[in-house]
């Protein structure tokens, strides 16, 4: 397996020269396409997408049919790999994802153990692979993970807070109980990313989603250490290719610097940092990876030019900017509203 012909966003990754800004999207195949709710309604359930090779295949390649993206991710979700650790994921309707075994008890958190990729998550790895397939070398495959600590937060709230309260309190109470939740999971994200990256995966990224709901002392240590962690363990080159991995910490606009220095290839931006400045406080470190506030793809067309056109001036010219959104895009854009953003990116940064 060689390069793809179209390499444009692992060569920004790298910061080596690009004829323009590439583009993918987070959260790209989704339900504003009314042809990944008719999959989903197929597979009878988001979870049986996600542990169906062949649907998860099918969803992730919808989106490059409709728009000319420069990537594919793989389809799945974070929480596939604490459900692995046997705490039971399930989607309440319309109530998000949740554990029927939430992690409580000190002697669960004793017992808890990274899970065999290769066997509890075989059905991502044989996804990777039949996307891989059906790409046939077109753009790349990026796999993801959670990062350590935003999957303990999950793990520990039992589904999504707004408060963080029980993870929280466990951190300022017993912070040796979430270090061992956090050490184990940093095996299974490692281990989970490198079997992405041995199934055919190109660039893996971690989203660090809750991240920044952290205090300024205990981001470092509950989250960028971890992370520092999985990315100093990760398979660096693969059939002779440099696979690039990117960092995400939602809210994170702060840590720049910090985040720079455990070796990450990129950083993924939420809208509420200007790219311009963190290039300039990153230097030639890391490449940048975003990033557009979602709601932007809600305007009409002329709007939602100019706000693409000022990000990818924002950056300014030479390479190492992946165009994307500052989160997941939302369910109810506008599908042609996203082929008006590609389009724009493509040619305005050619103009660059
Ligand atoms: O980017 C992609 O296209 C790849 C697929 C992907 C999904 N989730 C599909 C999904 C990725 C990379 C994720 C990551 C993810 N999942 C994160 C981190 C990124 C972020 O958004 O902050 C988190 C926190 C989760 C956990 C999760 N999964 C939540 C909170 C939800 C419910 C949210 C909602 O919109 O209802 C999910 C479900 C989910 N994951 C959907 C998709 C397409 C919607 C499921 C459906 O079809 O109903």
């Amino acid at each position: 397996m060689s390069r793809p012909d179209n390499d444009t966003f692992l060569r920004a990754l790298l910061r080596q020269p690009v004829d323009y800004t590439p583009v993918w999207l987070m959260r790209q195949a989704g339900r504003y396409l009314p042809e990944y709710c008719e999959t989903r309604r197929r597979a009878g359930s988001f979870l049986s997408l996600c542990k169906t090779p062949s649907l998860a295949c099918e969803v992730t390649m919808q989106p490059l049919a409709r728009y000319n993206l420069d990537a594919a991710i793989l389809f799945s979700d974070i929480l596939t790999v604490p459900d692995a650790m046997g705490l039971g994921l399930y989607f309440a309707e319309g109530e998000g994802p949740k554990f029927e075994r939430p992690l409580r008890q000190e002697w669960e958190i004793r017992e808890l153990a990274a899970p065999d990729p290769a066997v509890h998550l075989r059905y991502v790895m044989d996804a990777v692979v039949e996307i891989r397939r059906a790409l046939a070398n077109s753009v790349p495959l990026i796999g993801f993970s959670g990062s350590p600590f935003t999957l303990a937060c999950y793990m520990v709230e039992g589904g999504g807070s707004d408060d963080f309260r029980t993870v929280k309190t466990m951190l300022y109470d017993r912070p040796d109980l979430l270090h061992r939740i956090l050490d184990v999971t940093t095996t299974a994200v490692t281990d989970y990313l490198n079997a992405q990256i041995e199934s055919g995966a190109q660039a893996v990224m971690i989203f660090d989603t809750w991240g920044g709901a952290l205090s300024h002392a205990a981001y470092r240590e509950f989250s960028l250490a971890y992370m520092e962690r999985v990315v100093g363990s990760l398979h660096r080159v693969r059939d002779g290719e440099r696979v690039p991995s990117i960092v995400f910490t939602k809210g994170g606009g702060q840590w720049l610097e910090a985040i720079a220095d455990i070796g990450v290839d990129a950083i993924g931006l939420d809208w509420t940092t200007d790219l311009g400045e963190a290039r300039r406080r990153v230097g030639d470190r890391v490449a940048l990876q975003g990033n557009m506030d979602p709601m932007a793809l809600f305007a009409s067309g002329d709007a939602l030019a100019s706000e693409a056109r000022r990000i990818i001036d924002g950056y300014g010219a030479g390479t190492g900017h992946v165009f994307n959104l500052g989160h997941g895009i939302s369910q109810f854009t506008p599908p042609d509203n996203v082929s008006t953003l590609v389009q724009t990116v493509h040619q305005h940064s050619r103009r660059l």
